[in-house]
């Protein structure tokens, strides 16, 4: 972070940063450079088999007729199939890029729904006007988990549902690399003593990094427990963790079958399952 961006709100350094859409490194990758349907289809493949158990914690199939927000859109992948599944599409995200190309598959593919900028903490909706919520790997950015909570509970209707992916503060990344700062959070997560650890920039780096190599401006992280006490007045919470990489003592295991064992205590991201 330079001087001037330190001077930037978390919405101000979050709308620069995310400009350059989240993907956009694997995208390069992945050979794709444009965003024709072929290309964005390349795309949409290999994330979705990238994280297969994301079939599990959207259910798609349950969203026909309904009214869904998005919030924190990326390369768009989630955003499409959504569209494609429910009555209703609405995407938010606090940067112009995203918002962009998620308008941009929706008129390629003859989907109906909008996607506007805006940020989560000051969602640009009347209260109770959808049936879900969908935030993939958005609200660890944003500054306040709990200020995006509490918006993503404004505009649900009564028994409206949301799926909500934070970064989880006990994977065996943060215990490998991280490990002062993690048993620090423990201490504070379990016998409230002490207070939250902020993020290195190395570690915000090691998870978010752009092309020109800066870390994301925000990055926090939270376990089970501080999410359920985030939580409180929801009428119902399921947390599971999933999402293991292939580095440390995982480098020689096959992904998917890594997860499947240790994905649900050690996995990288917490996926809560809210009902209002
Ligand atoms: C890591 S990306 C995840 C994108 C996508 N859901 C995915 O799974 O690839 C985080 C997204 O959240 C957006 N974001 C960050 N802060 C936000 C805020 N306060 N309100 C809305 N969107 C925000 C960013 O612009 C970015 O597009």
């Amino acid at each position: 972070m330079n001087n001037h961006t330190e001077t930037l709100s978390v919405d101000e350094q979050n709308k620069r940063f995310w400009n350059e859409l989240c993907g956009t490194q694997l995208a390069k990758q992945l050979g794709v450079v444009d965003s024709s349907p072929a290309s964005l289809q390349r795309f949409d493949n290999w994330y979705f088999d990238f994280y297969p158990y994301l079939f599990k914690h959207i259910p798609f199939p349950d969203m026909l007729g309904k009214k869904v927000l998005e919030v924190g859109l990326g390369y768009g992948t989630v955003s499409q199939k959504l569209a494609s599944s429910c009555d209703g599409y609405r995407g938010l995200d606090i940067a112009e890029g995203p918002v962009a190309m998620a308008n941009h598959r929706l008129a390629q593919m003859g989907l109906s729904g909008e996607a506007v900028q805006g940020s989560v903490l000051s969602a640009p909706f009347p209260n109770e006007s959808f049936d879900w919520v969908v935030a993939i790997g958005c609200f660890h950015h944003t500054g306040s988990i709990q200020g995006a909570l509490d918006e993503t509970w404004r505009v649900l209707k009564p028994g409206g549902q949301a799926i909500v992916m934070v970064y989880a503060a006990y994977s065996y990344r943060r215990w490998m690399y991280t490990f002062a700062p993690t048993l620090r959070y423990l201490i504070w997560d379990k016998f409230g003593i002490g207070k939250a650890p902020q993020t290195s920039d190395r570690e915000r780096k090691q998870y978010d990094a752009s092309g020109a190599g800066e870390g994301a401006p925000e990055t926090t992280f939270t376990s089970a427990s501080h999410m359920r006490r985030m939580t409180k007045q929801w009428h119902s919470v399921r947390v599971t963790s999933e999402n293991i990489g292939t580095e440390g003592p995982f480098r020689n295991t096959e992904r998917h079958k890594a997860n499947r064992i240790f994905g649900s205590w050690l996995g990288l991201d917490i996926y809560c399952h809210l009902v209002k």
